[in-house]
């Protein structure tokens, strides 16, 4: 494991080098380095300093050049418009940092200097209920922000909080205690995820029905809830089965998500009931709480509601139940003082953007958060269907996230299916067999989605297209999925050519464009991970496709044949492109198949 220095960072020192010895007074200016259009990169810090010295920029900027040494990484550094430079490095520098990085198994990718403890809580559906698409949303989020973290080195503890407590369970479990055979499954066939939430779905149906309609059995429901809360062992036994029929079910669709969720990780709402009663107490003795109408409130001096009246976050409420707020703080204690949690990373829909706002703020009141610990929530905004309006069915209800996966995958399949199709007639040759089919057909389809819900900041709504996602011009995860197999497939026509960096060759300007882009990867990923901004990478992967096409089109690698050293060359940034699209992928949760 070696982490391999980018081109950036190397001429950003060679730079901070010249301005030092130009100027010695300037040492810790930046360069502020970038990437161009013009060169290779763009260093725009010169006209700063002139500002701070007083002087004339391009005359500071001569200076700067003329104290670079000679050197085999920057070709050529030189002086435009008011003070800029621009510079462009060599085609072996190019060569030599590639090379360097795919002698790496984590392409000279960097661990992280600042690596703490984060926990992530993502992905957290409600006991059941059927999950929709902001659960999708939470999910995908959640579980790309675990991989990018892992790759940078720090450690991840993920924390599925579902909802798995609360008093719409008094009437569930009445109703089954009264009913006892409803969830019972005979020991030798498994239940389905689609069985299990019809199972569930049909019982929440038929005890809400009666809850409306018959009297004695709401009361003796009110009375289940504070059975419930109390910890009455039989009630809690009840309970329990309806937690695990919506395990089976929650499981069936992360399967389908090809999501690994462990079980040991899922911790709901229900695990910090134990904490409650202890964090009002201490909320309230560190008067960071204070008692409001019964109520066991933190009031805010920015939070008021329309009547201009402060609106407080209610950790407890008049009757002594405890809600959402209390279990969230709970968990929060629970994070820093026993996950021993340097960050606390929330992949929770913006609409509780409010609720986490007041949640923090309490928690940093009582010093459970701080400058060490901080936490943040990654808000994600709405899925909206074509029409721009929250997705719904054409009968308006909330649509299954089920039909809606299955959806994908089944277009997926067709669009895989009619490019074999078109392969086998154009050269008579078997591409996929239909079990390879069906295979891509859900790496692809799923891959659509999770890439849809990528590839804009996650604050942002964003429409809800199928045709659009599984298109295979454009921005879409299928189009990146096919520039990895077709470089896949050059390595089987490639014969005795092998991938083999050579720094002595010159560059065509497509390579040379596709070798500075593979060269950022390191830089994209410790952004991605810095700023919880998983889309960064995903515009990274897209333009490293996009590039790739235009080498593919430009610099011909297998036929005309050209001489052997551009052959391996080519094949050598073929190789480096395919790996770093793999990985890249693979940190967003998306599969790229060998063939497609
Ligand atoms: N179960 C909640 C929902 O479906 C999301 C939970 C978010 N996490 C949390 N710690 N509050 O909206």
């Amino acid at each position: 494991m070696a982490s391999v220095p980018s081109l950036a960072s190397t001429v950003q020192q060679r730079l901070a080098d010249g301005l030092s010895a130009a100027l010695p007074e300037a040492a810790s200016a930046d360069p502020l380095l970038r990437r161009s259009d013009r060169a290779d990169f763009q260093a725009n810090g010169i006209l700063a300093l002139a500002k701070r010295l007083k002087g004339n920029p391009r005359e500071l900027a001569t200076k700067v050049v003329e104290a670079i040494p000679a050197n085999d990484v920057l070709k050529e550094v030189e002086v435009s418009g008011p003070g800029f430079l621009n510079i462009t490095v060599t085609d072996r520098a190019i060569v030599e940092t590639l090379a360097a990085r795919a002698a790496d198994a984590r392409l000279g990718v960097p661990f992280s200097e600042s690596a703490g403890t984060t926990v992530i809580d993502y992905a957290q559906p409600n006991v059941a209920k059927e999950m929709h698409v902001g659960h999708l949303r939470s999910a995908v989020i959640g579980a790309a922000m675990v991989e990018i973290l892992e790759f940078t080195g720090e450690t991840v503890v993920r924390r599925h909080h579902i909802g798995d407590w609360g008093t719409q369970f008094g009437m569930l479990i009445q109703y089954l205690v009264e009913h006892p055979h409803e969830l019972d499954h005979s020991s030798e066939s498994e239940v389905s995820g689609e069985e299990a939430m019809s199972n569930l779905d049909r019982l929440y149906k038929t005890s809400r029905a009666l809850f409306d309609s018959d009297e004695g059995f709401k009361t003796r429901a009110r009375a289940r809830v504070v059975d419930l809360q109390a910890g009455d062992e039989e009630t809690l036994a009840f309970w329990q089965r309806f937690v695990d029929e919506s395990k089976i079910y929650f499981y069936s669709v992360f399967d389908k998500l090809d999501m690994d969720i462990r079980d040991t990780d899922v911790v709901g709402e229900s695990g910090y009931n134990d904490m409650l009663a202890e964090t009002c107490r201490l909320l309230e003795e560190k008067g960071v709480a204070v008692r409001s109408e019964g109520a066991l409130c933190v009031f805010f001096d920015d939070v008021k509601g329309p009547d201009g009246n402060p609106v407080p976050l209610i950790v407890q409420k008049s009757d002594g139940g405890f809600g959402y707020a209390a279990t969230d703080l709970s968990a929060i204690r629970d994070r820093v003082g026993s996950l021993k949690a340097t960050s606390l990373l929330y992949v929770v829909d913006a609409r509780q953007s409010l609720h986490f706002k007041m949640v923090f703020e309490t928690a940093r009141r009582a010093g459970w958060l701080n400058d060490e610990v901080k936490a943040h929530q990654l808000a994600f905004g709405t899925v909206l269907g074509k029409d721009g309006k929250p997705f719904k069915t054409r009968e308006g209800e909330t649509v299954r996230l089920v039909d809606l996966l299955d959806e994908a995958v089944e277009r997926a399949t067709s669009v895989v299916r009619e490019k074999a199709d078109d392969y086998r007639e154009k050269t008579g040759k078997e591409l996929l067999t239909e079990a390879e089919i069906v295979e891509n057909g859900q790496y692809v389809g799923i891959g659509a989605v999770k890439y849809a819900d990528l590839s804009t900041s996650a604050a942002r709504d964003y429409k809800f297209d199928l045709d659009q996602m599984v298109s295979l011009n454009g921005d879409t995860s299928v189009y990146i999925q096919y520039a990895y197999a077709r470089i896949r497939s050059i390595f089987g026509r490639a014969g005795d050519r092998t991938p083999v960096a050579h720094p002595e060759l010159e560059l065509a300007p497509a390579e040379r464009a596709l070798g500075l882009h593979l060269d950022g990867f390191a830089e994209t990923v410790a952004e991605a991970a810095a700023e919880y901004a998983p889309h960064k990478l995903t515009a990274y992967l897209y333009q490293l496709a996009s590039l790739y096409t235009t080498f593919y089109d430009q610099c011909p690698v297998v036929k005309p044949e050209p001489a052997r050293e551009v052959a391996e060359n080519r094949l050598f940034l073929c190789d480096l492109t395919a790996r770093t699209l793999h990985q890249g992928m693979a940190l967003l949760g998306i599969r790229t198949p060998e063939r497609l």
